[in-house]
């Protein structure tokens, strides 16, 4: 591996960003709308996602024309979700991404039609893909929906919001961070593979790596609004346990949560072995999930 971690991120960090602005820019829109889409995509982030699609082509010795725009397609729907997230009726949160929450800026209206066109656009972009099979399409569109909608993230969010008023067990805490967190980011490893023409064998791994990394990244996500700072996070810290919402920390303590973390991440590891081939770009980028200090 020649290029480091630190090189690989910063490169793609900019070719995503240039692919993000490009996308919006050729939107004839309201400009409110356009604005608001915008601000959040623009705001940053880590792009995990599509750092996580692009590394399975790496290591899969792979390279492709549509990357970028399917890896923007994703980051899209991950923004949109955490704009819908911040708003007064869920998290209400002020500060995402070190700036003020889309709502704040926009107002409640503009922001859940930004979410809603993102989420719709995103969608669209993979339909309109030029160098994968129409066969191809429909699995990235299947998968993506699947990962996404209500068997995926936004049922795991209605679990989560109705985990306030109660405590969860951890096997039910478990199946909110699969659906809320890790089902669109197994869906970026998946899509990473489709488009590198994993082989049958290759999906069963990247699905058990995609399964075990998204946990442990909302295991991480939950030690961090402890433990974290605002301003090292971009967000509001504490906000879970004002919330009383039900986390790893909250069932376990710090370090049974610290535990769990260091399980997903031994398996995550195991499950990239299967995958076979230099894996170590996804090696870092785990690392980088369970170390990462935002
Ligand atoms: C935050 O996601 C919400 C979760 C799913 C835990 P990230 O930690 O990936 O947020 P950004 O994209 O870096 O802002
Ligand atoms: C959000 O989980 C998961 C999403 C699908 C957006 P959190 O509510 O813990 O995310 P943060 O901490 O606000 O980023
Ligand atoms: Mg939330
Ligand atoms: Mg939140
Ligand atoms: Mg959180």
């Amino acid at each position: 591996m020649t290029v480091t971690l630190s090189d690989f991120r910063k490169t793609k960090e900019i070719m995503i960003q240039e692919q993000l602005a490009l996308l919006i820019q050729q939107l004839e829109i309201p400009m409110s709308l356009k604005e608001s889409m915008h601000y959040s995509l623009q705001a940053g982030g880590k792009r995990i996602r599509p750092l996580l699609l692009l590394a399975v082509l790496e290591g899969l010795e792979k390279e492709h024309d549509d990357a970028y725009r399917v890896a923007a397609a994703i980051e899209m729907i991950h923004t949109y979700s955490l704009v819908h997230d911040d708003l007064p009726s869920m998290d209400d949160d002020d500060l995402r991404r070190g700036m003020p929450t889309n709502h704040k800026v926009f107002g409640e209206a503009v922001a859940i039609l930004a979410g809603d066109a993102l989420l719709t656009y995103s969608f669209g972009i993979i339909a309109r893909l030029e160098h994968v099979s129409s066969v191809d399409k429909i699995r990235l569109i299947d998968l993506m929906s699947l990962s996404a909608g209500a068997e995926g993230m936004v049922g795991g969010q209605v679990l989560d919001i109705e985990g306030e008023e109660k405590q969860l067990e951890l096997a039910e805490l478990e199946q909110v961070h699969r659906l809320k967190t890790g089902a669109l980011l197994t869906f970026s490893i998946l899509a990473g593979a489709i488009l590198g023409e994993a082989t049958p064998e290759q999906m069963v791994a990247y699905s058990k790596f995609g399964r075990h990394i998204g946990i442990a990244f909302q295991i991480q996500d939950d030690i961090l609004d402890v433990t974290g700072t605002s301003e090292e996070l971009g967000k509001t810290a504490g906000k879970d346990e004002s919330s009383e919402k039900s986390t790893y920390p909250s069932l376990l303590t710090l370090s049974g949560a610290q535990e769990k973390l260091d399980h997903h991440a031994a398996e995550a590891m195991a499950a990239l072995r299967e995958i076979g081939g230099n894996q170590e770009r996804l090696e870092q980028l785990t690392q980088l999930i369970v170390n990462r200090k935002n």
